[in-house]
Order: C-alpha cells, then sequence, then structure tokens
C-alpha cells in the first residue's frame, strides 16, 4: 500500500488543494491530508474547525483519504503513518524556491521519505488560502474557490469577527 502525506496550513482548503489532492490519489493509494504547524502562520480557523473543513470535503474519496492534526516534525509523522511520500502543490515559479528549501530539508532529515509536487490546473495558479479570507472578510464572492460548506464555515466565521468588531 502507497501512502503519502499531504502537509498544509489548509487555513481554509481550496480548490487548489482539492486539485492537488486529486492527482496525488491517481499514483498512492492512500493521501492523508495532515494540518501541520507552520510557525510563521497564525491561521483564521482553529485546528478542529480546519479539520472539520477537510473531513468533510474528503468523505466522497472514501478509505483513500484520510485527515489528522499533527504538531511535530513532519517527516517523523509521515514515517509514524509508514508514508512513502510527501506531497505538495507547485502553481508558479514564486512557490519554488521555499519548495526546494522544503523538501531538501526533509530530504535530509528523512531520505527515504521523497516529496512530489504536482501542478494543479493553471485556473488556480493565483489562489492561495489568504487571498480566499480576503475575499469573505471584504463580502465578496468565493464561490469558485471553494467547496460550499466551506464557503458556509467561512461567512459565519466572518460574521462573528464582525459582531466581535462591535
Ligand atoms: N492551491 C491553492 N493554494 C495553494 C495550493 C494549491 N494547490 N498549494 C499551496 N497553496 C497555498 C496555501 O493555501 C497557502 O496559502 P497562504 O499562505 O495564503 O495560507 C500557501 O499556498 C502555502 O501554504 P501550505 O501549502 O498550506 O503550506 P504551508 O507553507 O503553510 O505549510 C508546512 C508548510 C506546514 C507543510 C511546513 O511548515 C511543515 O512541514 N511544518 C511541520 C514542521 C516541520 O516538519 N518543519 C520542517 C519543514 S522542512
Amino acid at each position: 500500500m502507497k501512502i503519502a502525506i499531504y502537509p498544509g496550513t489548509f487555513d481554509p482548503i481550496t480548490y487548489g488543494h482539492i486539485d492537488v489532492l486529486e492527482r496525488a490519489l491517481e499514483i498512492f493509494d492512500k493521501v492523508i491530508i495532515t494540518i501541520a504547524h507552520n510557525t510563521a502562520k497564525e491561521p483564521l480557523f482553529t485546528d478542529p474547525e480546519r479539520l472539520d473543513m477537510v473531513k468533510h470535503v474528503i468523505k466522497k474519496y472514501g478509505k483513500h483519504t484520510d485527515t489528522e492534526y499533527f504538531d511535530g516534525l513532519l517527516v517523523n509523522y509521515a514515517r509514524k503513518k509508514k508514508a512513502i511520500a510527501l506531497v505538495r502543490g507547485l502553481r508558479a515559479v514564486s512557490d519554488f524556491e521555499y519548495e526546494l528549501q522544503m523538501a531538501l530539508m526533509n530530504r535530509k532529515l528523512a531520505n527515504d521519505i521523497t516529496t512530489i509536487f504536482f501542478m494543479p490546473h493553471e485556473k488556480h495558479t493565483y489562489l492561495n488560502s489568504s487571498i480566499v479570507r480576503e475575499i469573505a472578510l471584504l463580502n465578496g464572492d468565493i464561490s469558485s474557490f471553494v467547496p460550499a460548506y466551506v464557503q458556509k464555515i467561512l461567512k459565519s466565521k466572518v460574521q462573528k469577527l464582525r459582531k466581535r468588531k462591535k
């Protein structure tokens, strides 16, 4: 059984992430979406909220996917899960340097785990979670960027934030 880990902040999960997941599922028997901790980020959604959104979105892939939160060194988690690869998406050249550094560092830490990059469809090239959050906060239409469930959660988060500000 070929298992891969797809790590990220997923704040929130977008159609771009789902595109990468579906490409990975064509190659791996199981892809575990790991909501990992990026020390440089302070997410809008709590860990349980991000987990809930991912869980809802991946339901349709059945036993071929799973999701968990993990706060620690990613390669240790990958080993624990008997994963052979880490999946990441490459949208544009601007992603490359950061991804190269992470992939090489992870290889240095765990030579038996390979990072594999997938290029999402070009219609998702401009997409990232921050821009989706910003559009939602400014009342814009996010229906073509995130699934309906994520849209609903994002809208209710925005409403809560507005109430708190008043
Ligand atoms: N479609 C749309 N957006 C995408 C995307 C895609 N296919 N692929 C990436 N993105 C966006 C994300 O939405 C995110 O946007 P944001 O910055 O606006 O939130 C950004 O690109 C990249 O984020 P993400 O893919 O979530 O990764 P990350 O950089 O936040 O996560 C970790 C990095 C969590 C994987 C990394 O910090 C890690 O491994 N942490 C664990 C600790 C560890 O082992 N550290 C050592 C690493 S060498």
